[in-house]
């Protein structure tokens, strides 16, 4: 029989999920009494418990539907015996129990809030919500990786955001994360550039106009190139002699790439968002030679109308590219290469790719080809894919065609955010960086709100709104806990008692975080943290209003409040840095 003392005490995990350890412990000692022993364990039982759609049933529900065949009953009958076992029953924080249908519902006393939840946030501070799953553990994380040149637009928010929350998520479960922007630098792409500078750009036009001036010698080029295709040619050219390291060629693209980060680094700034490593595509080209040749001796390289391929047609798949017809690397090569330097490099136990869902059948290719070569650690090659973004609703620049530039959304949220400040407080400190850290968060919350492999059609009026599910809301929520704790006195984890369900609400939202944080990780889905965030706001929000928070006459009632208001501040301020948001204590 299992020693429910010894499965829980051991736990080093918190709040709601020590609780839910503790109950299946319990229900699993109930189940095996008659059923035998060990035919139900306590893990199997724990992942079975589910939170009620409809609160008001309970904190906790139990399905009792899979013991039918162990026990032998109707679940409605193994949940009503189950309702009156002495074990579950005496569980610390079992408040009450009862059986609707086939389901057991529990109700979370309110001591065990008072004295498990709350105290806990008191004592743990920023360390509340983290868990050490990770520790020893290395995550590689592929993110962002705009194109050199080329315009970062709209459809880069999701890898970036995604990017970037599933490293600060994996961070706080105590794995040592590894951030690579692999840029797009490399390619036939500059050769274009290359051209169009030299026949029509001028240095200090670009160094003036920056990653604009760029962008316009590339779509002038293309203009140019469709009248007269010879261009292409030249181009191809002056890459080739880039790929010599011609030394005029390597200094044109070097200041295209700097004046590129440059810009990038504006944006990542905005997001809070920085690299382990800016490796580019370029950083692999002497790395690419030895998996060729790997390749090739083991026999997986096909000759398919002169170009290099591996034939995937047995695993359902096009073939992979390798080398074109002229010898030249490509994509998939280039990331087969730097796969293999990344293991080298970091030992990763995982590597994640987060890219456009377009990008999917590329990842599937070369993931196939890194197993048929052989390397034993293809199973830790991970691509995490996101929909589409489309924009309405809102006016934006025209200057760039139909390509809608990151940039310029950001600006248009910081402007209205700025008018908002401006109509209801307009004396606030820092105004532009808060009017920043509210528009920008306010689309990046928009957008995490929705699973990530979604389509998404973004309006704008919505993002910026302070009342619905938005961004703004849930910041201006953190700012109100900071305001009320600025006028609070001393807060005691000791004197704590619940006297409101607005409360118990509230703890119960509070005692999810470290469970939620783990769901995100393992569904690699940032918009399970924006839903919890919501969720904590939205409880937050109710108590504020039902409860007199300092003006609570009972010093215990007062205390209690201002304790649930710390832990709301405590639990936003880790959770809203998990999905690039930042925290202004006033807005
Ligand atoms: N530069 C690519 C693009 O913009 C994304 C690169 C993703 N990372 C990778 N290792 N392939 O489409």
């Amino acid at each position: 029989m299992l020693d429910i003392k010894q499965y829980t005490t051991n736990q080093k995990d918190v709040s709601m999920q020590k609780f839910k350890k503790q109950l299946a412990a319990a229900v699993s000692e109930a189940v095996c009494k008659t059923a035998g022993d060990n035919v139900c364990g306590a893990d199997e039982i724990c992942a079975m418990l589910e939170y009620p759609p409809d609160p008001t049933m309970g904190d906790i529900a139990l399905p009792c539907f899979r013991f039918a065949k162990l026990l032998r009953k109707a679940p409605p009958a193994i949940a009503a015996a189950l309702a009156e076992d002495a074990t579950i029953k005496s569980v610390d924080g079992v408040g009450s129990v009862n059986v609707s249908g086939g389901y057991l519902n529990f109700r979370i006393s309110d001591g065990y809030y008072e004295k498990n939840v709350i105290p806990e946030i008191l004592e743990k501070g920023d360390g509340y919500g983290r868990s050490d799953i990770g520790k020893g553990k290395t995550v590689v994380l592929d993110y962002s990786s705009p194109n050199v040149a080329k315009p970062f637009h709209i459809g880069h928010l999701g890898t970036t955001v995604i990017g970037h929350s599933l490293k600060k998520l994996h961070e706080f479960c105590g794995y040592n994360c590894v951030g690579i922007n692999h840029l797009g630098d490399w390619g036939t792409q500059f050769g274009k550039l290359i051209v169009a500078y030299r026949k029509w750009g001028s240095e200090k036009e670009v160094e003036k106009d920056g990653i604009d001036g760029l962008v316009a010698l590339y779509v002038r080029f293309h203009e140019e190139a469709d009248k007269d295709p010879s261009l292409n040619d030249l181009a191809r050219a002056e890459f080739t002699k880039l790929e010599h390291h011609d030394p005029d060629n390597i200094k044109l693209w070097k200041w295209f790439i700097e004046l590129s980060l440059a810009e990038y680094k504006k944006t990542y700034d905005q997001l809070g968002i920085t690299f382990d490593s800016y490796n580019g595509e370029s950083f692999y080209t002497d790395k690419m030679p030895e998996q060729v040749e790997k390749l090739r001796s083991m026999g997986l390289l096909k000759l398919d109308d002169g170009a290099s391929v591996v034939d995937l047609s047995e695993y359902n798949m096009p073939v992979c590219l390798i080398l074109k017809r002229d010898g030249s690397t490509l994509y998939p090569t280039r990331d087969i290469a730097a796969a293999v330097y990344r293991k080298r490099t970091y030992n990763f136990d995982k590597c994640i790719y987060v890219t456009s869902s377009q990008q999917s059948l590329h990842f599937a290719q070369w993931f196939k080809v890194v197993e048929l070569m052989g390397y034993d650690w293809y199973d830790e090659l991970v691509h995490v894919p996101y929909g589409t973004v489309s924009i309405d609703g809102v006016k934006l620049s025209t200057r760039h065609g139909n390509v809608v530039l990151l940039r310029d959304v950001f600006e248009a949220a910081i402007e209205k955010v700025t008018k908002v400040i401006d109509e209801k407080n307009p004396g606030l400190e820092n105004k532009k960086e808060t009017a920043e850290a509210v528009g920008v968060g306010a689309i990046v919350f928009y957008y995490l709100m929705n699973n990530r492999i979604k389509d998404i059609s973004f309006r704008m009026d919505d993002a910026l709104s302070f009342d619905g599910n938005t961004g703004p809301y849930v910041q201006y929520t953190y700012a109100r806990t900071c305001s009320l704790l600025e006028k609070s006195g001393e807060i005691r984890g000791d004197r704590i008692k619940i006297t409101s369900p607005y409360e118990a609400e509230l703890a119960k939202e509070l005692s999810r975080f470290s469970e939620t944080v783990l769901r995100a990780v393992a569904e690699y889905e940032p918009s399970v943290i924006t839903r919890y965030i919501l969720a904590v706001s939205t409880a937050f929000n109710r108590f504020y209003h039902e409860c007199p928070i300092l003006s609570a006459e009972d010093e215990d009632v007062r205390n209690t409040r201002t304790a649930l208001t710390k832990a709301t501040n405590t639990v936003l301020h880790s959770a809203l840095p998990l999905i690039c948001l930042k925290t202004p204590e006033k807005i």
